[in-house]
């Protein structure tokens, strides 16, 4: 019987903190809010950097939670024992108010009080910044970990690479880290805790953010110390329990024992991957942004964990039907682990289930087109697919190098990897570069005509999000004097109600004439006084913003009608799918 659950140790956490006079927050979504600089919420500290820069939060100085996150850099790893996509962060912070020696302190008594997690004291070790050029060493933790009892040969020094955490984007918040080690006391006896071993296990991150980093690469000094502290949950109930990696643990055992009764094969590697990346991708389905799996951003990420997780079950033998049988248990399973603590999860799950489902069907289909290139590739008598080939298939047919290189193993055919990520790289900055153009000028003239038709694509725009949802969002427009183009993220075909309902908002909007106004502002004034734009495209310092009454504002270069009144009568001409989660409509004014 294990030493804690998932739920107790959430509870404890957040009890033992509240204790000690801290807000609770809830967990903020996976998709940053305000951060366009990362797809996905990778740690705690993401949705608080305005409140780390200083400004004040609503609940106060002193905070903790439970936090979904998602990080992929590591997703070669996933599979060994500790390493996971997505996982539950504990987290606690100080805005300016604790510093060092409260902060490992807590760490220390909620570890090893016998009141709370009882962990051994001589079963930890730690780490702790050894200074550079930018931050001096950090004797002050290391002082306070030994008044703590903790010996001089469990504390070890390390560089940036090791003990500096962040900042998550290029620019922000930041500064040195002292991180806490649970010995197993399985493995090979190790020198450093922090090394492969696989002996010791990281469980606490206690980092003192006091550094903010410039564009420039530069350190400053913050105007206030905080500290950000990050325990990955999974890996300490692991810990706690005595497991020999996490997927023994409450939250995955019964994901794992459904895979594995599942396929005809049982390689433990290739089930761990699927129950990770599969539980990765349902939390991703479910969080309110509604994300759907597509060729960009989330979306992309999103595709590539399910099918990886789909190639892992295939290798163990799957046929089409155990996908379909373990896909739909295995998001009930998740409901029933997670839906006391994430509601979404519960409340998703049938949009879950139908992404899954469609994405299945779509893979079974592109892993037949994969062996048949690797058939071809052996064919010509090669054994390598260059970067720039391995793009070429994956933008005609969406087969990603991910499967090319496990297919082609068997056959010993090889992948240049780094070369396809360098042309993706590449392209999406094409791309991004595309979408700035067509938001900037999708007009080909400024016709009287054009003019009205642009003014009707913000209203098509915003009628769009009341109808159908603000997970909408323009994806390009093309503008002529004949016809309007608009493309736009949403998950399925609209019916003919939907077109019908978004058609008499656009021409109420129409009728009521509203007055069409212009102001300039900061990018940042922009988004904050909830104007649309392309917010994870760099803008210049100031931006215009159209106003259309009380119904819409965007970010945009112009030129619009003074008046809806002058747009004329609104139609939708066509309404289709453009890509996996984009639709296109086109729309004339009469
Ligand atoms: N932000 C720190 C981490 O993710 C606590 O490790």
């Amino acid at each position: 019987m294990c030493a804690i659950t998932s739920t107790q140790l959430r509870e404890r956490f957040l009890e033992f903190f509240r204790e000690r006079g801290h807000a609770i927050l809830p967990s903020a979504s996976l998709v940053p809010e305000n951060d366009p600089t990362v797809l996905f919420t990778a740690a705690g500290m993401q949705p608080l950097v305005p409140y780390l820069l200083g400004q004040p939060h609503p609940q106060g100085k002193r905070l903790a939670n439970v936090q979904k996150c998602l990080r992929t850099g590591d997703i070669d790893e996933v599979g060994d024992a500790f390493h996971l996509t997505f996982f539950e962060m504990l987290g606690n912070w100080s805005l300016g108010d604790y510093f060092k020696k409260e902060a490992i302190e807590m760490s220390f008594e909620f570890l090893t009080s016998d009141r709370w997690l009882s962990l051994p004291a001589e079963k930890l070790a730690v780490t702790c910044f050894a200074g550079d050029a930018d931050a001096p060493r950090d004797t002050e933790s290391a002082r306070i970990w030994e008044r703590l009892g903790i010996p001089k040969d469990r504390m070890f020094f390390f560089g940036k690479s090791a003990n500096w955490w962040g900042p998550p984007g290029k620019a922000g918040p930041c500064g040195p880290d002292t991180e806490i080690f649970f010995d197993t006391g399985r493995g090979p006896a190790s020198t450093r805790p922090n090394d492969d071993s696989g002996r010791f296990v990281e469980i606490w991150n206690d980092v003192f953010m006091e550094y903010e980093k410039r564009s420039d690469g530069t350190f400053a000094p913050l105007q206030q110390k905080n500290v950000d502290t990050g325990m990955g949950l999974e890996r300490a109930v692991a810990v706690l329990c005595g497991h020999t990696n996490v997927y023994e643990t409450d939250v995955f055992a019964p994901l794992m024992e459904l895979i594995r009764g599942s396929v005809p094969r049982a390689d433990e590697r290739h089930l761990r991957i699927a129950a990770d990346h599969l539980r990765a991708a349902v939390f991703v389905l479910s969080d309110p942004h509604e994300i759907v799996p597509s060729n960009v951003e989330q979306g992309y990420v999103l595709r590539r964990l399910i099918r990886r997780a789909l190639r892992s079950l295939r290798l163990q033998g799957a046929e089409e039907h155990h996908l379909l049988d373990i896909g739909n248990r295995f998001v009930d399973e998740l409901a029933r682990i997670y839906g006391e603590a994430y509601p979404e999860i519960f409340e998703r799950k049938s949009q879950a289930e139908t992404q899954l489902w469609g994405e299945l069907q779509k893979y079974i289909v592109i892993e037949q087109r994969a062996g048949k290139f690797i058939e071809q590739v052996r064919g010509r008598g090669d054994t390598r697919i260059s970067g720039a080939e391995a793009f070429a298939i994956y933008q005609e047919s969406g087969i990603h190098p991910d499967l090319l290189r496990s297919l082609g193993a068997s056959q010993d055919v090889t992948v240049d990897f780094k070369g396809f990520e360098e042309e993706f790289q590449k392209h999406q900055q094409v791309s991004r570069a595309g979408m700035t153009q067509r938001f900037a000028g999708g007009l080909t003239d400024h016709s009287e005509r054009t003019v009205r038709m642009h003014t009707a694509t913000h209203l098509l725009h915003e009628a769009l999000r009341r109808i159908l949802g603000p997970h909408v969002e323009q994806k390009g427009s093309n503008i002529t004097p004949e016809r309007l183009r608009f493309d736009f993220s949403h998950p399925r075909k609209l019916s003919t109600e939907e077109i019908r309902k978004v058609e008499d908002l656009v021409n109420k909007e129409i009728r009521r004439d509203l007055p069409v106004t212009r102001a300039v502002m900061t990018p940042e004034e922009a988004k904050a006084a909830g104007a649309l734009g392309f917010f994870e495209e760099k803008y210049g310092d100031q931006v215009s913003v159209y106003t259309v009454g009380d119904f819409s504002k965007e970010i945009c270069g112009g030129p619009h009608v003074p008046r809806t009144g002058v747009i004329g009568r609104f139609h939708i001409t066509k309404e289709e799918g453009l890509a996996q989660g984009i639709r296109r409509i086109r729309a004339v004014v009469e």
